[in-house]
C-alpha cells in the first residue's frame, strides 16, 4: 500500500496527469467531498481495476450548498481519507482550497435542464447547478479519464452524464453500485448524523424500495400503485419523514403511468437530522 501524492493546486495535478497520459497511462477519477466511507472506497477500487493511475479529488464544494445548509458543519477528516484512498489503491489526491477552485466570484455556471429539475432539484433548487459546475471544472482540470460516481446519488449521476455528453467532455462517466450496511442502509457521509434510534429506523427506506421492486417483479405495472406501496412501508416507521417516492424511467427520470423497460425506484426522507436518499433499479419483466 503506497501513500498517495497530494496535489493542492490545479497546475500541479494537471501537470502530473498530463505526464501520465503522455507516457500512455489511462486515468481513473473519483470526485468526492471527503469523509470517505466504504462506498467511496469501492469507487476507488473500481477505478484501480480499470485504469493505470487513480486520482481522487477531495473538495467540499460551496456552490452546491444553499445558504440554509450548513457548509461549515460538513464532516471533514483528511488524514483518515488519505488512509482510505491508500488502502483502496488511489495514487493521487487533488485537495484544493476554495480559493484555488474559485479565485474570483463565480460568473460561469453549468445547469442541466430536465433531469436536474425534479426530486432533489425541486427540494434543493441551486444544488445541481453547483454540482454540475464543479464537476465540469474538475473534468477540465483532470482531463481525459474514466470518472466514477456512486449510483446512490442516482439523479446526480444522470445530471453528470448529461452534462458531460452535452458539453462533449472527453470523460467516460461510470456508475458504480450502491454499497449498503448489512441491514440495507445505503452508505452515506450523512449517516454519521443519525442518532441510535434514527439509525435503527433508517433501513425503512430500503425496505420500501424492495417492496416496490417485489411488486413490479410480481407483475404490477401501475406506477401510482407501486409508489403508494412504497410510501406505506415508510408510513409504518414514525421516525422517517418521507419527502418523495417515485418510480421513473431510469434514463430520463421521467414519469410514466405504466412501468416498462428499465425503471428506477427513488426515495428520499428525513430521518432525524439528515435527509437520506436511496434508490434501486428494476428491469420490468416483459408481458
Ligand atoms: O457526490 C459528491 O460527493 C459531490 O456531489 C461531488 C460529485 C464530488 C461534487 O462536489
Amino acid at each position: 500500500m503506497s501513500v498517495p501524492v497530494v496535489c493542492t493546486t490545479i497546475d500541479e495535478v494537471r501537470a502530473r496527469l498530463d505526464a501520465e497520459r503522455g507516457a500512455g497511462r489511462t486515468i481513473g477519477f473519483v470526485p468526492t467531498m471527503g469523509y470517505l466511507h466504504d462506498g467511496h472506497a469501492s469507487l476507488v477500487r473500481a477505478a484501480r481495476g480499470e485504469c493505470d493511475v487513480v486520482v481522487v479529488s477531495i473538495f467540499v464544494n460551496p456552490l452546491q450548498f444553499a445558504p440554509t445548509e450548513d457548509l461549515a458543519a460538513y464532516p471533514r477528516d483528511l488524514e483518515r481519507d488519505l488512509g482510505v484512498i491508500a488502502g483502496a489503491g488511489g495514487d493521487v489526491v487533488f485537495h484544493p482550497s476554495v480559493d484555488e477552485m474559485y479565485p474570483h466570484r463565480v460568473a460561469t455556471t453549468v445547469s442541466v435542464a430536465g433531469v436536474g429539475e425534479r426530486f432533489e432539484g425541486a427540494s434543493r433548487p441551486t444544488h445541481f447547478a453547483g454540482v454540475a459546475t464543479v464537476v465540469a471544472k474538475l473534468f477540465a482540470i483532470v482531463g481525459p479519464c474514466r470518472a466514477y460516481f456512486g449510483e446512490k446519488d442516482f439523479q446526480q449521476l444522470c445530471v453528470v452524464r448529461r452534462m458531460a455528453a452535452d458539453l462533449s467532455l472527453p470523460v467516460t462517466v461510470v456508475g458504480a453500485p450502491i454499497v449498503r450496511e448489512p441491514d440495507g442502509l445505503a452508505m452515506s457521509s450523512r449517516n454519521v448524523y443519525l442518532s441510535d434510534a434514527d439509525r435503527a429506523a433508517a433501513p425503512a427506506l430500503y425496505r420500501a424500495l424492495r417492496a416496490g421492486r417485489d411488486l413490479i417483479v410480481g407483475g404490477e405495472r401501475d406506477r401510482a400503485r407501486v409508489e403508494a406501496a412504497m410510501a406505506s412501508v415508510v408510513a409504518d416507521e414514525p421516525l422517517v419523514e418521507l419527502d418523495y417516492v417515485a418510480a421513473v424511467d431510469a434514463a430520463t427520470l421521467g414519469s410514466v403511468d405504466r412501468l416498462a423497460g428499465e425503471v428506477r425506484l427513488l426515495i428520499a426522507g428525513r430521518v432525524g437530522r439528515p435527509r437520506l436518499l436511496d434508490n434501486i433499479g428494476v428491469t420490468v419483466p416483459p408481458g
